[in-house]
């Protein structure tokens, strides 16, 4: 009786304004509580009312800030060439003694095992089929700078000389952020914006650089240290803020990096960062400006805190004012970018979906994950914050932050990120041991059954 009395009226209505019912009754009805929630796609909009002038004025701009943005977020490296390349020197590593670099070299092999990933859309037909034929060298650092010079390698940017060497290079969102489908290969396929690269072994790669100088210099220790601070993280770990507090290690002797979040599935979600550090925008200017060294502009007091941010006080990071700005222009399109990025859909078959149904009651019901987790966002409407007590967990990673808190992490699209464990470190390394955590710290007496039931809808989001 609630349902059609809801239903009816609505679809009454849409016809008595002339509009076609179709796409609403083609598909299958929506609950009745996801009515609200559903959107007639475009074309049932339009035969409502047609687009003004003023409303194409934003369907344009809004197209072209997509466009823009998912250039940015996959090609811009914000002037980082003159870090990678200039300062660490790290194309010559990658070049080898042979292309005019330095030491052995870094082949395609060597590059897929740390991570890096290879966008085939961006090979020349020529090299895909090479590729194909197995006729490239894939020991060989030559091919490696073949890679680099048709831009195809994800998230970073080559630079070459007119007679074809490697001079330079940068990095993108895209490093950290996009893998690849493997439609091609195992590393090499389309690529999948927003997505966490939990293969890329970040600190492996930094410390192949042949000039160490700008880490020793500002975090006061050796070249030794560096690069036991940079073997620790493992794949799929970065630490953004070491250079701001110097916390190589936790106190208890383990690593100290965070895993890599996906970049997608952000419109609505309040707070950023693991431990709420601020918006989207904030987090991309923090990034750009201080953690991929590009030139830009930086600001924020709570940074230049002696006592927290030691490092942060001595570089005047909290005042980052690089010349010429090649961040702040930017941000506005690729905040734009990361917000039209959806979280995927799990794929069909990969969940146990009649138990997944039984673990949403539970989620939202007796388990109590929604009071935090609150859907179709899964973290807070609002302050997202709470203190390391409410989830149970050691307070180190939250007091690296200016907030002291951890982030209701959003879990949609967490199916595709499960590669390197649950929580800010990766400390769960199981969706089983999640939910007996919670088990515990709540108290909630859950059964073996509603406890895969819950793992079962996690998998599902
Ligand atoms: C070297 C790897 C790396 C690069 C490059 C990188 N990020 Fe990140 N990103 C991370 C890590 C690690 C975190 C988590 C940081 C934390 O919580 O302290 C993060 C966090 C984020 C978040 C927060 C996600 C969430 O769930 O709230 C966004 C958004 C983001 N990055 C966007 C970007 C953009 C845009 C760029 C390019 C300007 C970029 N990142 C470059 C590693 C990287
Ligand atoms: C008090 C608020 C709160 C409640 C209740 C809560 N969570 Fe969380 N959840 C968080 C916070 C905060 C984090 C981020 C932890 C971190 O960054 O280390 C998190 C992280 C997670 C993660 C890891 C996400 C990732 O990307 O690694 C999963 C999975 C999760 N919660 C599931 C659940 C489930 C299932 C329940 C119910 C049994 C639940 N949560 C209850 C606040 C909560």
């Amino acid at each position: 009786m609630l349902k059609s009395s809801i239903v009816v009226p609505v679809v009454m209505s849409v016809t008595a304004l002339g509009m076609s019912a179709c796409w609403y009754l083609a598909s299958s009805l929506p609950q009745v509580g996801e009515l609200s929630a559903q959107t007639p796609p475009r074309s049932a909009g339009r035969s409502l009312s047609p687009l003004s002038s003023a409303d194409r004025v934003i369907e344009q701009h809004a197209q072209g800030m997509i466009e823009r943005g998912r250039q940015i977020f996959r090609f811009d490296t914000f002037g980082s060439e003159a870090f990678w390349g200039g300062a660490l020197q790290l194309h010559k590593a990658i070049a080898g003694e042979k292309n005019g670099g330095v030491g052995g070299g870094v082949s395609p092999k060597t590059a897929l095992s740390v991570g890096l990933k290879v966008d085939v859309d961006a090979l020349p037909d020529s090299l895909r089929n090479q590729l194909k034929a197995k006729e490239v060298d894939l020991d060989d650092p030559a091919a490696t700078l073949a890679l680099l010079k048709v831009n195809s390698v994800v998230g970073v940017t080559g630079i070459f000389d007119a007679g074809g060497h490697l001079q330079s290079m940068g990095i993108q969102c895209a490093f950290c952020h996009s893998t690849v489908d493997d439609s091609f290969g195992p590393g090499i396929g389309r690529r999948l914006d927003g997505w966490a690269n939990r293969d890329l072994n970040v600190g492996a790669i930094v410390s192949l650089a042949p000039n160490l100088k700008p880490f020793t210099d500002l975090l006061g220790v050796d070249v030794a240290t560096v690069k036991k601070v940079l073997g620790s993280w493992g794949p799929g770990r970065f630490d953004a803020e070491l250079d701001k507090d110097g916390k190589a290690f936790r106190p208890d002797g383990k690593q100290a990096g965070t895993l890599i979040p996906p970049a997608f599935g952000l419109a609505g979600v309040n707070l950023h960062t693991w431990t709420g550090f601020g918006s989207v925008p904030y987090w991309n200017a923090y990034v750009a400006a201080t953690e991929m060294h590009g030139t830009g502009t930086f600001f924020d007091s709570r940074l230049a805190d002696r006592a927290q941010f030691p490092v942060a006080a001595k570089s005047g990071s909290s005042h980052t004012r690089g010349a010429p700005d090649r961040v702040t222009s930017k941000l506005a399109a690729l905040h734009f970018y990361q917000l039209a990025i959806p979280a995927p859909k799990a794929p069909a078959g990969s969940f146990d979906k009649i138990a997944s149904e039984r673990g949403s009651a539970l989620f939202s019901g007796r388990a109590r994950c929604a009071t935090c987790h609150v859907p179709p966002l899964f973290t807070e409407p609002g302050n997202n914050l709470h203190s390391p007590s409410e989830i149970g967990i050691d307070a180190f990673q939250a007091d690296r932050s200016p907030t002291h808190m951890y982030r209701t992490a959003p879990l949609a699209g967490l199916w595709s990120h499960q590669k390197g464990g649950f929580y800010h470190d990766g400390r769960f390394s199981t969706l089983p041991a999640v939910i007996e955590h919670y088990n515990d710290l709540l108290k909630l007496g859950l059964t073996d059954r509603e406890k895969s039931d819950l793992v079962e809808y996690l998998k599902s989001l």
